[in-house]
């Protein structure tokens, strides 16, 4: 198993504030349990009694089950949690049905919210009750997705260095993140994780759904890749080495946004064609769910010497398990 001694942080709530060797910490941990899961027994006791409790206020087909499933690799009792039919439909509030879960005995909660800082209040409820108990933010309004943002790493790291997959190997690689970035937690998780890896990540979308806000977000934080703004979708994907595509946030957008999808497709939609003018050993990113024939063609979505959408999945069960592992056995030394 991976060092971890280092690893301090109680709650897992953003990427803003994460340091260089908690990357590595968790790219490493996470190495290390995707040897566990090519194994035959694809199991281990790391957190044998202890409770996590997946709370999902808002739908999710593969955090939810990623979370779920890398807690039972590790021997943890799991609870699932899902609005429609718990208690919160008679009333309770978020943080009373938290409360219900800590008297239960949960070590971990893993939190998503359509709230932006939903999974921060409730860790700093749970840290004034005392309760040792550890927040994982798995998606809140259009804040962050840490998890996502990591699994994301981990798929490129482990690509550029399968056995030793480490932060540095993305220096200077430039990763395009194209599409609907004003609503998405996943693009502000990654452009943390990706420009503190030393990436130069550039952004590229329509005016509305790419405001000139995002430009400022590295000011102050020193030594880091380089963040790009394009309304253009080409000098984004010129010899760029990876190009992540974000979906349509049609939930969360308050107004029309865009003329129309066919109009979205054209402009900015990823193709094959396009992807000429990248790196020619490019590969296309999506966190999923996708909407085929919108953001991505459905024949490159479909192709699996240029998508790494299945091994984002396959990584997210590695990297969930390292997150669990990291936060859990924090408790216990
Ligand atoms: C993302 C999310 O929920 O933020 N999906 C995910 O977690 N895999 C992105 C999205 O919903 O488009």
């Amino acid at each position: 198993m991976a060092q971890t001694t280092a690893w301090t942080r109680r709650h897992v709530l953003s990427l803003a504030d994460f340091a260089p060797h908690e990357y590595d910490t968790i790219l490493q941990t996470a190495a290390s349990f995707r040897e566990v899961l090519s194994r035959r027994t694809k199991k281990v006791p790391a957190l044998q009694g202890q409770v996590v409790a997946n709370l999902f206020f808002e739908s999710s087909t593969r955090t939810r089950s990623s979370f779920e499933l890398a807690a039972k690799r590790l021997s943890a009792d799991t609870l699932n949690f899902a609005p429609g039919t718990s208690s919160m439909t008679k009333g309770e509030t978020i943080l009373d049905t938290a409360k219900t879960y800590l008297a239960m005995g949960a070590n971990i909660m893993v939190i998503r919210h359509r709230e932006a800082g939903v999974p921060g209040a409730i860790a700093m409820a749970m840290d004034e009750l005392q309760s040792g108990v550890s927040v994982l933010n798995a998606g809140d309004g259009q804040h962050e997705h840490p998890s996502q943002a990591l699994l994301d790493l981990f798929t490129l790291c482990s690509l550029l260095d399968l056995e030793n997959p480490r932060s540095e190997v993305l220096q200077g690689k430039k990763v395009a993140i194209v599409g609907d970035i004003l609503h998405s937690r996943v693009a502000r998780s990654n452009i943390w994780s990706l420009t503190a890896a030393g990436a130069d990540v550039h952004l590229a979308g329509p005016p509305t759904l790419l405001p000139k806000l995002f430009a400022d977000l590295l000011e102050n934080k020193g030594d880091r890749g380089s963040l790009w703004l394009h309304w253009q979708l080409d000098p984004a994907l010129e010899n760029a080495d990876f190009v992540m595509t974000l979906r349509l946030q049609h939930e969360r957008m308050a107004q029309h946004l865009l003329p129309s999808l066919r109009e979205y497709h054209h402009y900015f939609g990823i193709t094959r064609d396009r992807l000429q003018q990248c790196h020619r050993d490019v590969k296309v990113l999506h966190p999923g769910p996708v909407n085929r024939g919108v953001e991505l063609s459905s024949d490159l979505m479909d192709d699996p010497r240029l998508s790494l959408i299945s091994q984002q999945v396959t990584s997210g069960v590695a990297v969930r398990m390292a997150l669990l592992y990291l936060l859990g056995s924090r408790k216990t030394e």
